[in-house]
């Protein structure tokens, strides 16, 4: 079915690395200029609610929402076509939280991830058999997904463009959906369209330095991560660095034998927008790492200088970024006031 509103968000906790470049923030720009017709509704917001979830200094926070605003738009976001939004600044996603909270199982919660991974605990871990777990664990790391459900089905989302990472999030927001529509709504007539997710192309994007990990904003080795406003020089230092192997030519996608390369190659694929089978092709005649970390360095280079020139030029611009936020905030708030009304009248509010 055709897109009718499209709908994401990432955590300003950070400036973004290329897996949020290439998960989520360039493959945004990409989903709104393959949506120009202009009754599909396009909203992207920068979760700060979410951000904190693991404690955050309120300086760091307040800049980070800023950055965040600033990559969003200069990795290609129109913000004439696209709602660009603070999420704090939509009570809305609070209180159908607390709706949704009514709809959405513990052990569902339990379930999820990504909760685990940021607690630092392994993925069979359980928050019900673990007593040291339930006295350290928050509440909000908990039951952020609930959140995450509210903040999709809140502007009626039917397409959700984010990385591999998020699909258990997604799958327990569809089932929010079922059962809120199944208690509350006709089967003829669903409250809640169920939202499709569209996977970003790039595969997952791994740390330069552990690429059993995922590149991420959290990880506190700076040299694992490629940030998108970092300088030529910083560029190439890190890829001369990043984890490879002693495997000699010709360099073929591996991702269990050969995790270093095989990231490298999915960084070329996902930045030139090509399969990795052209990769293979394209690197056939390099014959020492060295010599592919410098192709790969110069791909990344070139794509992300005009994204780093227009996030400094718009960082500077504390005005313009804030004119665009408020317009933002204000369309975000319009449909998700509305959708709250509809919502509470079901409930019989
Ligand atoms: P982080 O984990 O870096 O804090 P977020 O949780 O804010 O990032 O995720 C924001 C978006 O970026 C999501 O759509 C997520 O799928 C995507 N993303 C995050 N890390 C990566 C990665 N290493 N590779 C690909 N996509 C990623
Ligand atoms: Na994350």
């Amino acid at each position: 079915p055709k897109a009718s509103t499209i709908f994401s968000m990432i955590q300003p906790t950070g400036v973004f690395h290329l897996g949020n470049y290439l998960g989520a923030v360039r493959g945004w720009a990409d989903v709104a200029k393959a949506n120009p017709d202009p009754t599909t509704e396009i909203f992207f917001g920068a979760a700060d609610l979410h951000a904190i979830t693991m404690p955050k200094d309120p300086k760091q926070l307040q800049e980070w929402r800023h950055d965040a605003l600033a990559s969003i738009l200069a990795a290609g976001i129109d913000p004439d076509r696209c709602s660009v939004f603070f999420q704090s600044a939509i009570p809305e996603h609070t209180q159908l939280y607390w709706v949704l909270s009514n709809s959405i199982g513990m052990g569902y919660l339990n379930r999820m991830v990504q909760w685990k991974s940021k607690a630092g605990v392994a993925e069979s871990a359980s928050f019900f058999e673990d007593s040291e777990l339930l006295s350290q664990l928050k509440h909000g790391l908990f039951s952020y997904p609930a959140l995450q459900a509210a903040d999709i089905l809140m502007y009626k989302s039917t397409h959700v463009p984010v990385g591999e990472d998020q699909s258990q999030h997604l799958e327990l927001t569809r089932a929010a959906a079922q059962s809120f529509n199944a208690q509350y709504a006709s089967k003829k007539k669903p409250f809640f369209p169920i939202p499709t997710t569209l996977f970003a192309p790039t595969k997952k994007i791994a740390s330069l330095r552990d690429p059993s990990k995922k590149m991420s904003k959290s990880d506190p080795n700076k040299m694992a991560s490629i940030f998108i406003t970092e300088s030529p020089e910083q560029i190439y230092k890190k890829f001369k660095s990043a984890v490879s192997d002693s495997d000699p030519a010709p360099f073929l996608y591996d991702p269990e034998n050969r995790p270093g390369l095989s990231n490298l190659m999915t960084i070329m694929a996902g930045v030139q927008r090509v399969s990795i089978e052209d990769v293979e092709k394209n690197i056939a005649d390099i014959k020492t790492f060295g010599e592919l970390k410098k192709t790969v360095s110069d791909i990344v280079v070139e794509d992300l200088a005009p994204v780093r020139s227009e996030f400094d030029r718009l960082k500077n611009d504390r005005a313009y970024l804030e004119s665009i936020v408020n317009k933002g905030n204000l369309k975000a708030r319009e449909k998700a006031s509305k959708t709250l009304k509809e919502v509470y009248d079901l409930i019989g509010f």
